[in-house]
Parts: C-alpha cells; sequence; structure tokens
C-alpha cells in the first residue's frame, strides 16, 4: 500500500515542471555571480515554476497590436568551465590540501569529502542543466508569444536560427530547437540552423578590436588595478585567514578560483557548496565588481571599439526589423517573422552597448568600488546563462508601428528614445534615436586598424 502511494507521488509530481527548490539550497551570494549566474536568481518566480511566464508586463500598450516580428538573441546555457579556470580551481584545491590548518567543518568538507571533479577536457561545454535552461526557455518564449513562436510557424520554416559556431551555441540551439518540439510532439521533421560566426563572434573578427584590447594589457589597467587595490586584499586575507593558509599564497587568481567553485558547483549542480562559506556578502560584491569592471572595459563602455565591433550585428537586425516594416505597411505577409540567434555573453554585451542600456554616468574604474554600488552596469542582472534580448515588433494599425525591447522576459526601455509609450515606443523613434549609427557603423571602416601615426 506505502509503495503504491509512493509511486503514485513519484508519477505524478515527476510530470509537473514545479520543482520546489529549497531555499535554504541557494547561496546568499547567488545573486553576484556575473555571467556564472543563474537564470532563475534573474527571474526568481521560476524557482518554484520554470516554465512560469508573465504576459502582463509585457502587454502591448493597445488590444489592437499585434506581433509581426520577433528576434532573439540569446547566451547559451549553463556550461562546464574552461580549461584555463580548472587549472586554477585545481591548484587551489592542492594548496588547500597540501597547506590548510582551519578547523571549520565546511572547511574538513572540503578537505575530507569534496573532490575535484572538473578536468579541463570540459572546456566550456554545456551542461544538462544548460540543455533545460535552453529547452525551458523555448516553451516560456511560446507562451509568451503564441502568435510568433508558434508550431505553424516552426513546420512552415518561418522560425529561423542561426548559432555560434562553438559547440555550447549549437548544442544550446538544438535545445532550444527540442524544447519546441518536444512540447508540440513534433517527430516527422527536423529542423535546420545556420552556422555564422561573422554575426554571432563578431568579436574575434574585428581587428582593431582584438589588436586594441583583447590582447591589450593596458585596455584593463582599471581590472588590474582593482584586483592589486584595499578592497581586493582585504578579500584575499579574509579567505587566507578561513582556509588557515598563509595570506602570501592566496593570489587574486586563487581567490577568484573560489568563487568560480562556489558558482560552478551551483550552477551545474545545484548545490550550496563549502566553497561558498569563503564569501560573505561584502566580499561577493566585490567579485562581482572586479568582474563587471572586466566586462566594462572589455566588451561595455570601456572602449568605443568594443561596442563598434557588433555593427554587423546591429545592422542584421535592423534590416530585418525594416523588412517586416515595409512588407506590413504594403500589405504583406512578413516574410521573416521569427529569428533566433544563439551566441555569447560577448555576442550581447557589446550590442547592449551600442544601443546605449545600462549606460552609468559614470565609468567604472578601480577607485569608485564604493560609490558604484547602485550601478546599473550590473552582468548578474544582464547576463545569467541564458540570458535573451528580445525585439518584438508590432503593428498597432493605421501605419502605427512600435518595437519593444525585453532583457531576460523583463520590458526595458530604449535610452534616449521619447515616446509617450515609453516601454512600446514607434519603431520611427527607435530609428531617429539610433539614427547616425544607422548611417553609419559600419564593421569594415570601424574594424580596420588605425594607421600608425609614424607611417603615415
Ligand atoms: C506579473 O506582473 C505584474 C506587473 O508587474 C504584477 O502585478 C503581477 O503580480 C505579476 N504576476 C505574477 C504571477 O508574477
Ligand atoms: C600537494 O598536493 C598535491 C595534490 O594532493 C600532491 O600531488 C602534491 O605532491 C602535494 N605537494 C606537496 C609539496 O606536498
Ligand atoms: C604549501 O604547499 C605547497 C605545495 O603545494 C608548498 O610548496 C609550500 O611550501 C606550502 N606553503 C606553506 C606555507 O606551507
Ligand atoms: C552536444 O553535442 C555533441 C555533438 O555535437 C554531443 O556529443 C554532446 O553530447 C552534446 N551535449 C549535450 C549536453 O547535449
Ligand atoms: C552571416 O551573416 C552576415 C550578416 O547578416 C551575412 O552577410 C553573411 O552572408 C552570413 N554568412 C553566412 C555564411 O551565412
Ligand atoms: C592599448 O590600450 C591603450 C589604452 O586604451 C591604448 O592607449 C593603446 O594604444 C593600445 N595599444 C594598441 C597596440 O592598440
Amino acid at each position: 500500500m506505502a509503495l503504491l502511494f509512493y509511486l503514485f507521488i513519484i508519477l505524478c509530481c515527476a510530470d509537473h515542471h514545479v520543482t520546489l527548490k529549497d531555499e535554504e539550497g541557494i547561496p546568499l551570494i547567488a545573486k553576484y555571480f556575473n555571467t556564472k549566474g543563474r537564470y532563475e536568481e534573474v527571474n526568481p518566480n521560476l524557482r518554484q515554476d520554470i516554465l512560469a511566464v508573465n504576459r502582463t508586463i509585457l502587454e502591448p500598450p493597445f488590444l489592437e497590436c499585434q506581433e509581426i516580428h520577433l528576434t532573439a538573441i540569446i547566451r547559451h546555457g549553463t556550461r562546464y568551465p574552461n580549461a584555463k579556470d580548472v587549472r586554477k580551481m585545481q591548484q587551489l584545491h592542492d594548496i588547500i590540501l597540501n597547506n590548510s590548518t582551519g578547523k571549520q567543518s565546511w572547511l574538513r568538507e572540503i578537505l575530507t569529502q569534496w573532490t575535484m571533479w572538473y578536468t579541463e577536457d570540459m572546456d566550456g561545454r554545456l551542461v544538462q542543466k544548460g540543455v533545460q535552461d535552453l529547452k525551458h526557455l523555448a516553451v516560456r518564449l511560446a507562451k509568451l508569444f503564441p502568435s510568433m513562436i508558434s508550431e505553424e510557424k516552426l513546420r512552415g520554416g518561418l522560425i529561423k536560427f542561426i548559432t555560434s559556431s562553438k559547440h555550447r551555441c549549437v548544442n544550446s540551439t538544438l535545445s532550444f530547437k527540442a524544447g519546441l518540439t518536444e512540447m508540440w510532439a513534433i517527430k516527422d521533421v527536423e529542423f535546420g540552423h545556420e552556422v555564422n560566426d561573422t554575426l554571432m563572434r563578431f568579436f574575434n573578427h574585428c581587428t582593431r578590436y582584438v589588436q586594441e584590447v583583447d590582447q591589450n594589457q593596458s585596455a584593463v589597467t582599471e581590472v588590474q588595478k582593482f584586483k592589486q587595490g584595499l578592497e581586493m586584499m582585504r578579500v584575499q586575507e579574509k579567505i587566507a585567514q578561513h582556509l588557515g593558509v598563509s595570506s602570501s599564497l592566496l593570489t587574486y587568481d586563487l581567490a577568484e578560483a573560489a568563487f568560480f567553485l562556489c558558482t560552478y558547483e551551483f550552477a551545474v549542480k545545484a548545490i550550496n557548496s563549502p566553497w561558498c562559506q569563503l564569501f560573505d556578502e561584502d566580499d561577493a560584491k566585490v567579485m562581482e565588481y572586479a568582474s563587471d569592471l572586466r566586462e566594462f572595459w572589455k566588451r561595455g563602455y570601456g572602449h568605443d571599439i568594443n561596442s563598434k565591433s557588433s555593427c554587423i550585428l546591429f545592422h542584421d537586425l535592423f534590416s530585418r526589423l525594416d523588412k517586416a516594416v515595409s512588407e506590413t505597411k504594403l500589405c504583406q505577409k512578413v516574410s521573416e517573422p521569427v529569428t533566433v540567434q544563439i551566441g555569447h555573453a560577448d555576442t550581447l554585451l557589446p550590442l547592449l552597448t551600442l544601443l546605449g542600456f545600462f549606460k552609468d554616468t559614470v565609468p567604472l574604474t578601480s577607485n569608485n568600488y564604493a560609490s558604484q554600488t547602485q550601478r546599473s552596469f550590473r552582468t548578474s542582472h544582464m547576463l545569467p546563462y541564458a540570458a535573451n534580448f528580445l525585439l518584438v515588433l508590432y503593428d498597432c494599425g493605421e501605419g502605427d508601428i512600435r518595437l519593444q525591447p525585453v532583457l531576460n522576459e523583463k520590458p526595458l526601455t530604449f535610452p534616449g528614445v521619447t515616446d509617450p509609450q515609453a516601454s512600446v515606443p514607434l519603431y520611427e523613434n527607435v530609428r531617429k534615436r539610433y539614427q547616425d549609427l544607422l548611417n553609419g557603423c559600419d564593421f569594415e571602416t570601424e574594424c580596420q586598424l588605425l594607421k600608425d601615426p609614424a607611417e603615415v
């Protein structure tokens, strides 16, 4: 009898998408994980129901508005650490095993029970949780935009998939598609995708960006300074003390490795690991800032070329929007109603920056940590795994066409666009705002190396 009862519980609940996650299983510092954070921390209602959507916050301004085009630019799902970070984690673990004298129970747990299971060959691959991230996102987007992400459109070849060539992105694309086909029980057809690195990994193809920023230590001096500054020193000393190792052993890289161990154990395995005990909330905020500083100088507002490297994606986006608008004005069917593009945090951040989102009045530097606590440039909020930027085009009748920007299923407002309907402005007002970029922002021009003045 009891067995039958349990069987019943298992059967009925396995089918349910409700996973009641114990809040105690979530590290207190999980909201400071930057680009290694869980999507659920950005949308906490998903902790109870991973398929929950809130349509009311994305409603178009007028009843008669119809969606006519949707572009979704999506980051891959949860992944393993890359080989470089695995080596650092390994090094930290060795040092603790060999040198640690601390007595706390969580440290005992690291010393006696925790095994270093990350290996270099995992090299950034998508994990099972990452597959689920994309499947669930696909289902939620279909619920949010039922006329766009629909079985009919998918079967009709009207949902176009474009991905970066990286395995984690290709797998994310496959997972997104599987989310849809499993939901609609489609077994008779397969849906293709295009690989396009020119579009989704533009940062590697922009020569000027590569030379001036990506391979240039001087481009990130603020990051180096912060890592050697007072705030970080204090964090490193605290960690060394907790571990009972000499503070001279605990470099920034090792502090970061400890932070990564906490983030990965949570993102990949959903556990609040003993590594998280090394950081209190203040420490985590300092770690978060170091990472935001890096993103700011490497992909964000720090250097103009960072955002300009995404010109190709910007024009690709607007040319599709323009096409959808002109087809609509001619009373034709929109020929490319849905585009799903899968890339990286490094794909999304330059584009968001080019469009002017999350720009603070003062740049992030090594010496303004304290005054930046309320900054809007916060990768923990912007770019968790499976982060997604949507542009939804609406036809509201009589030539009234509007564009809604959405980040991680929440509305954004285009900075500098003046429109009474701030979150769903007229498309022509958006175009006006970005006029200079629309008429310029030429990838070839922006990305060519400036001539060495000595040679001119
Ligand atoms: C959805 O969003 C609206 C507006 O922000 C809010 O009032 C409502 O409580 C939300 N519903 C759910 C289920 O979260
Ligand atoms: C440190 O630890 C590693 C891994 O446990 C071990 O291989 C190595 O021999 C140790 N080194 C020293 C000096 O004890
Ligand atoms: C810590 O361990 C390393 C080996 O991993 C060893 O070379 C070093 O001398 C030890 N340092 C201290 C302070 O015990
Ligand atoms: C990702 O795709 C590769 C094949 O390209 C496959 O071998 C691997 O199992 C996939 N991983 C996941 C997590 O789906
Ligand atoms: C990739 O996208 C760009 C921009 O839309 C386009 O010009 C190019 O032809 C595409 N490349 C491939 C291989 O499809
Ligand atoms: C490296 O970055 C610094 C600071 O932005 C800049 O002045 C310098 O020109 C860059 N070097 C190269 C080779 O682009």
